[in-house]
């Protein structure tokens, strides 16, 4: 028999908590984690922490306010799913842009079945960076996965075959001039050399040899252990998000949307691979904008594919332990 207090029962605090713990499942540019979360009596708080590390990479903060959206809808999700409704502030104060936002207002309603099956897709979800299998992506799902996009105010374009082979030529100059930049050769080899922290990529998430791709993926400057295969992703769908604006509160919109499409895609059995290195370099950002006619401003390219159901998958990228990301100093009696 469980001795759990039931989710209703439980104080708003430790729903807060466990919903800030949760969505460290999220995933993040090169697994940094970048957000810390801070439980108040009636609140929390979600910042971005700014890793020097990633300064060639991301110079903006864009990817940074992707991974933490992807972290908020995580959280939201997960109070949605132990019956907890909550306002969302986003950047709610103009004078301390790292703080990206506020969850206030909570109020009890149903716990939500929907919500609930998303959790557990959290826990499952991961990037497989193996080519994707020769069965294609059903239309129904491609559906599902752009309406949850929709619901989160952004946009996911599906690329015609042109368009594809138009990313292709986008995505290797990319690459050709990342490969070029020391510095963001420096933050790969940092990201990829973290054992034993908690973060970043370890050897058995990168594979052993570069997949056989029609969009390049990214070159992460060394090669991991992870077997690949000789398949090549002829199946893939690469789909675009983009939104109506380009500032920091959007990009915080896009990771949220980005989190929903891939817990929609785990959902349904599709692998996701987010491809940033096409939106990290400024040019090809803006060759991408082209690629919209005019619909709105590029956040990142998502490629979709059944995964290989012959072969195991890679193994979850290790995390952080929530006390590393959970501050809950505010609310724990003193004798704790
Ligand atoms: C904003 C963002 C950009 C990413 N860009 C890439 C990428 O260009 N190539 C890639 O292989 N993975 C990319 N990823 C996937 C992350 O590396 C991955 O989420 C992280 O290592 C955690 O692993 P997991 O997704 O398996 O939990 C990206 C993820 C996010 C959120």
């Amino acid at each position: 028999m469980s001795h759990e207090t039931p989710a209703a029962e439980r104080p708003l605090t430790t729903a807060l908590a466990e919903a800030a713990a949760t969505a460290g499942h999220a995933p993040s540019v090169h697994n940094s984690q970048p957000w810390r979360w801070r439980v108040l009596p009636d609140a929390l708080e979600l910042r971005v922490v700014r890793d020097p590390k990633l300064t060639a990479t991301d110079p903006e903060g864009r990817l940074l306010a992707y991974s933490c959206g992807a972290a908020l809808h995580h959280a939201r999700v997960a109070l949605t799913a132990e019956g907890w409704t909550a306002v969302v502030e986003r950047m709610p104060d103009p004078t301390d842009r790292d703080l990206l936002a506020r969850l206030t207002g909570m109020a009890r309603a149903e716990a939500d079945p929907e919500a609930m099956r998303l959790v557990q897709c959290m826990q499952v979800r991961h990037t497989d960076r193996r080519p994707v299998s020769e069965e294609p992506v059903p239309t129904a799902a491609l559906g599902e996965i752009a309406s949850a996009v929709a619901a989160e105010g952004c946009q996911l374009q599906f690329l015609d075959r042109d368009n594809v082979l138009e990313l292709a030529a986008v995505a290797s100059r990319a690459a050709s001039v990342e490969a070029e930049d020391s510095q963001l050769r420096e933050e790969l080899e940092y990201w990829t050399s973290r054992a034993g922290t908690g973060t970043g990529l370890p050897p058995e998430v990168l594979p052993a040899e570069a997949p056989q791709t029609t969009v390049p993926a990214r070159d992460f400057g060394r090669p991991g252990t992870l077997p690949v295969g000789p398949g090549h992703d002829r199946a893939a769908v690469y789909g675009l998000l983009y939104g109506d604006e380009d500032e920091p509160d959007s990009w915080l919109r896009a990771g949220e949307a980005l989190s929903a499409a891939w817990l929609t895609a785990t959902r349904l059995g599709i692998s996701v691979v987010p491809l940033s290195g096409v939106v990290e370099v400024a040019g090809t950002r803006q060759t991408l904008r082209g690629l919209l006619a005019g619909l709105g401003y590029p956040y990142l390219v998502i490629r979709l594919g059944l995964a290989d159901p012959a072969h195991a998958g890679p193994p979850h990228t290790p995390r952080m332990e929530a006390a590393q990301v959970v501050d809950t100093s505010a609310v724990r009696s003193p004798d704790a």
